[in-house]
């Protein structure tokens, strides 16, 4: 390697809150430590496939700590191995692009579909380090991924400020929020928003027992419920309510709406009023939390230290308050669930939300 190195960078798959954090520190920190050039890929590992970059300065990255989104783009339709509809094979190309940059490393600051990619080009000899981000917290061998905490805080806000017409209306409001597979975003913005019962697909449900406890409150003078669905539970028949597929995405199924027909349900079941709520992409919009800042530019530094010692196929995690390293591939071995035994669920049923279980 020369001395002065080259270190690429890029934000792959769905946006979050604090990807620019992550941006800021990893380039300000090899700019400032170790007066490295930073190379900035657009859109993803789109900019790896298709040679789209830029040489990023101290001033491209001043000023972005607060800003939610990313300056370099994204994409989760890009996987260098399975491109476009025709899931054609660019992983070559990638790797050429990579060589004609003139890249030491490559820093790819993703989830669970991103470090997959990130791994499998490890595979292949190339030097890259991984920093974890997703709202859905679904990435093992870290406590929390950079964006969780800002998504939690949105829907959290949105089911306070949901109770105040619910109470008005003594209507159910049926709050359905994002996570993909897992139920920690529903979790955590159920508990810290108050909700009354609370979905999530780790735990299966029964809808007459959700019903139950509605018309238990309704009748101990509660004349509202909140009810906080993760958007991939399921009803009694199993079906996933599947909104759209995008072919040429890395996972092509969109979740969302599951929660029209549970309120369908209760409605007809209880004789209560339900409304729905869909949060969406508002989850991943808005500023970062100073949590999200602060665990992005710790994240960026770690980054460019296993940069500098080399020591790649590695991503920075936060384990028990440290920051440390992991293989990237333990970190995406599976996908992190949701356990009946955790202690934020047993804390839950303590003080009296319903899991439907
Ligand atoms: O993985 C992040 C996430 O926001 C999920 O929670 C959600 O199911 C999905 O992405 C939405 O994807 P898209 O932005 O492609 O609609």
């Amino acid at each position: 390697m020369r001395s002065k190195k080259r270190i690429g960078i890029l934000t792959g798959g769905g946006d979050c809150p604090g990807l620019n954090p992550a941006i800021r520190a990893v380039a300000k920190t090899a700019l400032f430590c170790h007066k490295a050039e930073v190379i900035g890929l657009f859109d993803g590992y789109e900019g790896l496939i298709k040679n789209r970059t830029k040489k990023l300065i101290w001033e491209d990255v001043s000023g972005i700590l607060t800003q939610g989104g990313t300056i370099l783009g994204t994409s989760n339709r890009a996987n260098p191995f399975a491109y476009g509809e025709k899931k054609k094979d660019l992983s070559k190309q990638a790797l050429k692009n990579f060589r004609n940059l003139r890249l030491d490393a490559l820093v790819c600051i993703g989830g669970d579909g991103t470090l997959h990619i990130a791994h499998e080009l490890t595979q292949m000899g190339l030097p890259i380090v991984g920093i974890p981000k997703t709202i859905d917290i679904d990435v093992e061998a870290t406590d929390f991924t950079i964006g969780f905490d800002s998504a939690v805080a949105v829907a959290t806000e949105s089911i306070d400020n949901i109770h105040s017409t619910a109470e008005s209306h003594h209507r159910v409001m049926i709050v359905e929020v994002m996570g993909r597979y897992t139920g920690w975003l529903a979790l955590y913005a159920g508990v810290a928003g108050g909700g009354d019962v609370i979905l999530i697909p780790e735990l299966s449900f029964d809808i007459k027992k959700v019903c139950r406890e509605l018309i238990r409150r309704s009748r101990i003078g509660k004349r509202f419920s909140i009810v906080v669905v993760a958007e991939w539970v399921r009803l009694a028949d199993l079906k996933l309510v599947v909104k759209r597929k995008v072919k040429s995405s890395t996972d092509p199924i969109r979740l969302g709406g599951v929660s029209y027909r549970i309120a369908e349900q209760i409605e007809n079941l209880t004789g209560l009023e339900a409304r729905v709520i869909i949060l969406g992409h508002l989850q991943r919009g808005g500023k970062p939390t100073d949590f999200d800042r602060i665990l992005a530019t710790q994240f960026g530094k770690k980054a460019v230290d296993l940069v500098m010692k080399g020591k790649f196929g590695y991503m920075a995690s936060l384990q028990g308050g440290e920051i440390t390293s992991v293989p990237i591939q333990s970190g995406i071995a599976r996908q992190k669930k949701v356990t009946p035994d955790l202690p934020l669920i047993e804390a839950a049923k303590a003080v009296g939300t319903c899991f439907g279980d």
